[in-house]
C-alpha cells in the first residue's frame, strides 16, 4: 500500500500568548492555590473552558463579580485589562496571575505614555472587542478615538497643536490597517503610528495555505462559530477542494479517506494540541 503523508502546520492551534495563559492557570491548579478564578474565559474553547472548571476554575464576567471576591487568584487572559483592574484586584487583597500577552502589555505602555503627555490617541479595532476595551482603560484621561473602517478613518481630526498616537488591536487586518492609517495620516501631521499587529494570525494562514497547495486533503480543526477558523477553512478550500472542516476527530469517523494521500493538518487559534494529536493519529492509521 502505498505510504500516505500527513503534514500538519507548526502554526496549527494556540498562538504564542493563549498557549502562555492556558499553561499559567494549569499552574496555579497543579500549585494546589484555590480559589482560582479567571476574568472572562481563558480561551473560546468550551472543552478547555470546561476541564479547568471540572479542576475547579470558575470564570467571572464582570467587575461587579470580581468587587464580590474576598480570596483568592484571579488569572487575567492574553486580551489583557483596563489599569483600573489590577487596582481592584490589589485592593480586595486577591492575589493576581497576569498572563496578558506581552504583545498586548506593549500596546497598554504605548498608550499610557501617550496619555500621560496628554496625546490624542486612535485605535484601529473593535471597540467590543475585550482587547481593545482593555487598551482604553490605560489611556487615563484622554478618551482615545476607536476606528474600525475606513468611513470612521475619514472622520478623525485631531486638534490644533495637538500630537496624536496610533495603535492597533494585535489581530486586526493587516492590509485594512495601512489603508485605514493612510486616511488618518492625511488629516493629521503630528502622528506617530505603532503597528501593534500581531503576526501569529497571518503566519498560521500563510503556512496553511502552502500546506493546502501541496496536499490531496486538508483538515481544518476548530469550533464551528471561530471566526479565525472559518477564515482558515476559506483559505484551504480555495487551493484543496477535498476540505474537512471539523471540530474533533469524531467528525472524521464517517469521512472517506481510503484515497487520501497527502493529507494537510491546521486548526484555529483555540484548539488544543490534544485534539490535534488525535486527528494526526487517526489519519495516520485509517485507510
Ligand atoms: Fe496571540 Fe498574543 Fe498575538 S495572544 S495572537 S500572540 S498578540
Amino acid at each position: 500500500m502505498e505510504e500516505r503523508t500527513v503534514t500538519t502546520a507548526r502554526t496549527a492551534g494556540f498562538c504564542f500568548g493563549v498557549k502562555r495563559a492556558v499553561d499559567k492557570v494549569y499552574e496555579q491548579i497543579e500549585q494546589g492555590k484555590t480559589p482560582i478564578y479567571t476574568y472572562g474565559p481563558i480561551i473560546h474553547n468550551e472543552e478547555v473552558v470546561g476541564d479547568l472548571e471540572s479542576k475547579g476554575v470558575r470564570v467571572i464576567h464582570s467587575e461587579e463579580e470580581l468587587k464580590q471576591l474576598k480570596e483568592g487568584t484571579i488569572v487575567l487572559r492574553s486580551h489583557g485589562v483596563s489599569e483600573h483592574i489590577y487596582d481592584l484586584i490589589r485592593e480586595r487583597g486577591l492575589k493576581c496571575v497576569d498572563a496578558t500577552c506581552p504583545f498586548v502589555i506593549k500596546i497598554h505602555q504605548i498608550v499610557k505614555k501617550a496619555a500621560e503627555n496628554d496625546d490624542e490617541i486612535i485605535i484601529i479595532g473593535n471597540e467590543d472587542h475585550p482587547e481593545v476595551r482593555g487598551i482604553r482603560g490605560w489611556c487615563k484621561k484622554v478618551t482615545p478615538m476607536i476606528v474600525a473602517d475606513l468611513d470612521e478613518a475619514e472622520k478623525i481630526v485631531i486638534s490644533e497643536g495637538k500630537k496624536a498616537c496610533l495603535v492597533s488591536q494585535t489581530t486586526f487586518n493587516y492590509n485594512y490597517f495601512k489603508e485605514i492609517v493612510e486616511i488618518i495620516i492625511k488629516n493629521c501631521y503630528n502622528i506617530s503610528v505603532v503597528n501593534t499587529i500581531c503576526s501569529a494570525t497571518e503566519e498560521r494562514q500563510t503556512e496553511a495555505r502552502q500546506i493546502a497547495r501541496q496536499a490531496d486533503t486538508m483538515i481544518v480543526i476548530g469550533g464551528k462559530t471561530s471566526s479565525n477558523t472559518q477564515k482558515l477553512y476559506e483559505i484551504c478550500r480555495k487551493e484543496c477542494k477535498n476540505c474537512y472542516y471539523i471540530q474533533t476527530v469524531e467528525d472524521l469517523y464517517h469521512s472517506d479517506l481510503r484515497n487520501a494521500k497527502n493529507v494537510g493538518i491546521t486548526a484555529g487559534a483555540s484548539t488544543p494540541n490534544k485534539i490535534i494529536e488525535e486527528v494526526q493519529k487517526y489519519v495516520r492509521r485509517e485507510f
